[in-house]
């Protein structure tokens, strides 16, 4: 009998912050460096990432800020979560990609529950009801200043032509205060799951922390490419 080539699982790995932190142009860089060791490297984003979810997301982030009662916009996100994981996500890690996810499930309790006022409760029994025990292999929280994300988040509006995707930049200081400290507070109680990197640094400086903090939890040698 032929031997049956065994594909090892790939891992999951999400990023997270408040607005402008930089997250794609690290998720790009991180990307590079795997697929330069030969792994294989999928790239996606929530809320979207699959046909459906990505149509879900236009209802979610254009609009005015209080477009969505609370219960509604969880309900769309965890619609959009459970097409993106079911479909595009599973299948990839099954296949022995490792996945990069701009925004995941810790996006819902700090936008939502943090800075919502949702309860963390709620979001997380929603959270076991449509996905389980999922959740990412490892996350790394880009942590900035509120003032300078959300300038540099009005600085890229003006350059990309994904233009009008501002409902959430426009939920005002407070709420987006409320919810960089909840994210801190979320990598506090998981540390083992998350890595924070301080995002004010350089493009170069904050690739080669995240390149470190990937190849200490995987056990890897990891060339930052900036
Ligand atoms: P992006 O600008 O990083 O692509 O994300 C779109 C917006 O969606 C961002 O402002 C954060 C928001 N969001 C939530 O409020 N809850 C969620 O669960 C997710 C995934 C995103």
């Amino acid at each position: 009998m032929a031997d049956e080539a065994v594909i090892t699982r790939g891992y999951f790995i999400t990023f997270e912050g408040g607005e402008g932190t930089g997250k794609s142009t690290q998720i790009g860089l991180l990307a590079d460096a795997l697929t330069a060791t030969g792994i294989e490297v999928q790239k996606t984003r929530e809320p979207g990432g699959s046909p459906g979810a990505e149509e879900i997301r236009d209802l979610l982030v254009r609009g005015e800020p209080g477009r969505w009662d609370p219960m509604t916009e969880i309900l769309l996100l965890y619609a959009a979560r459970n097409d993106h994981y079911r479909r595009r996500i599973e299948p990839a890690l099954a296949a022995g990609h490792w996945v990069l996810c701009d925004r995941f499930a810790d996006s819902t309790l700090a936008y939502q529950g943090a800075g919502g006022g949702i309860e963390l409760e709620t979001i997380r029994s929603l959270h076991s009801l449509v996905l389980g025990r999922v959740w990412p292999d490892l996350t790394v929280l880009l942590d900035l200043d509120v003032e300078t994300g959300l300038e540099r988040a009005g600085q890229r509006e003006e350059t990309t032509s994904e233009g009008g995707e501002t409902r959430y930049e426009r939920m005002g200081g407070a709420f987006h205060d409320r919810l960089r400290q909840g994210y801190l507070s979320l990598a506090a109680d998981a540390p083992e799951r998350f890595a924070v990197v301080d995002a004010s640094q350089s493009i170069a400086v904050v690739a080669g922390d995240v390149a470190d903090k990937v190849a200490g939890r995987f056990d890897l040698i990891l060339e930052p490419r900036s």
